[in-house]
């Protein structure tokens, strides 16, 4: 079977194939390709699935396949209200621990001083920026773990009925999940080993993981990308997989999961920027190796998304100028025709 497709890598026709295929019979080929384009396996030339296939890949480009299948296959779900018994059976799946804790692991209690989160909402959300500058000096200690309890510790707790006791943070998060764990990388903050931590939000506490974290290993877990070094930690948001997947079964879940992550991220820089912190936040991290650095297996616990703050360097110092009327001559405002682009068959 997979002699005959690999028969395909070009368009060919039967009899073209045929040839490719000196060890087999034409007419065992024959019966085998029907089923293969039956089962969907084979495209024809210019069939409807070969027409949408060439759009995907003039419109996704080399995004194309991976991140194609991924959006495509997770589409139009049916959403339907389990039974009874599903329900209960889903239930008692669906009760994983809440909290991640690591009790064996050396751990810091953190002060429990509130947070002065009281600026004016308006203020916040026009005074946030990413910051890729930070002064020499570490973060306090109190900020930093205002910002840790208020962007990931819990708010309250609401009844899920069968699923039990469930927390709710200051983000949403789809079906109150919160399969979403902090762990730090920290380099400068006040009363701090360097190392890389859990961040324990039932106990407000960090959870060593590993010992020692210099500005390089930051900068290099973070795509090399230099301004990284000088942050005094970073945040990998690091998905718990159970505890999304004992709820909802389909793939479409792991969305969400990433719909969540950029839920906490912007709740993350808000709160920073509050706290008198310059956050940053980055898609450009290497998962594998800050797997291994947090201890991590990347298979049921796997990081996606990677936020980071240090102490602004002046308010504005890291921000990129404005634009101008010379950045507008350079700017496409608006398409010239209002024609949608046309849908494939
Ligand atoms: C998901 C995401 C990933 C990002 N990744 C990077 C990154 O890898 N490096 C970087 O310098 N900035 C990164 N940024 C920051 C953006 O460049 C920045 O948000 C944008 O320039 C707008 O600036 P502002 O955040 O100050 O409004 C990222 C932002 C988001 C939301």
């Amino acid at each position: 079977m997979a002699e005959v497709l690999d028969a395909f890598t070009d368009w060919r026709t039967v009899d073209e194939a045929v040839e490719c295929l000196p060890h087999e019979a034409r007419e065992s080929v024959a019966v085998v390709i029907p089923e293969l384009v039956s089962r969907g396996l084979l495209l024809a030339e210019g069939s409807q699935e070969d027409t949408r296939d060439e759009a995907l890949d003039a419109r996704w480009g080399p995004w194309s396949p991976e991140a194609s299948f991924f959006h495509f296959a997770t589409q139009n779900h049916i959403y339907s209200e389990a039974s009874g018994d599903d329900r209960e059976a889903l239930a008692a799946q669906g009760r994983p621990p809440i909290f991640t804790t690591y009790p064996e692991a050396d751990r810091i209690l953190l002060p429990r001083v509130p947070g002065r989160l009281d600026e004016p909402l308006g203020q916040v959300l026009y005074r946030r920026r990413t910051h890729r500058s930070f002064t020499s000096a570490p973060v306090p200690l109190v900020p930093f773990a205002a910002l840790l309890s208020s962007t990931f510790g819990p708010a309250d707790y609401i009844d899920a009925g069968a699923f039990g006791a469930l927390i709710r943070r200051t983000s949403p998060s789809g079906g109150a999940r919160q399969e979403l764990e902090a762990y730090l990388g920290i380099r400068q903050v006040s009363g701090v080993t360097p190392g890389w931590y859990h961040y324990n939000s039932l106990e407000h506490s960090l959870e060593l993981m590993a010992e020692g974290c210099t500005g390089e290993d930051l900068s290099a877990m973070c795509g090399n990308q230099q301004w990284v070094e000088d942050a005094a930690f970073i945040v990998v948001l690091t998905a718990e997989i159970e505890r999304m997947l004992a709820k909802y079964r389909n793939p479409r879940a792991y969305r969400v999961c990433l719909l969540n992550a950029g839920h906490l991220g912007q709740t993350f820089a808000l709160s920073a920027v509050a706290l008198g912190l310059g956050p940053f936040q980055t898609g450009a991290f290497h998962d594998k190796a800050l797997a291994e650095r947090l201890n991590l297996d990347n298979v049921s616990r796997t990081p996606l998304y990677v936020l980071g703050a240090g102490l602004p360097e002046g308010e504005w110092a890291s921000i990129p100028a404005g634009a101008d009327m010379e950045t507008f001559g350079l700017t496409t405002l608006q398409a010239k025709t209002t024609t949608p682009p046309a849908r494939p068959a």
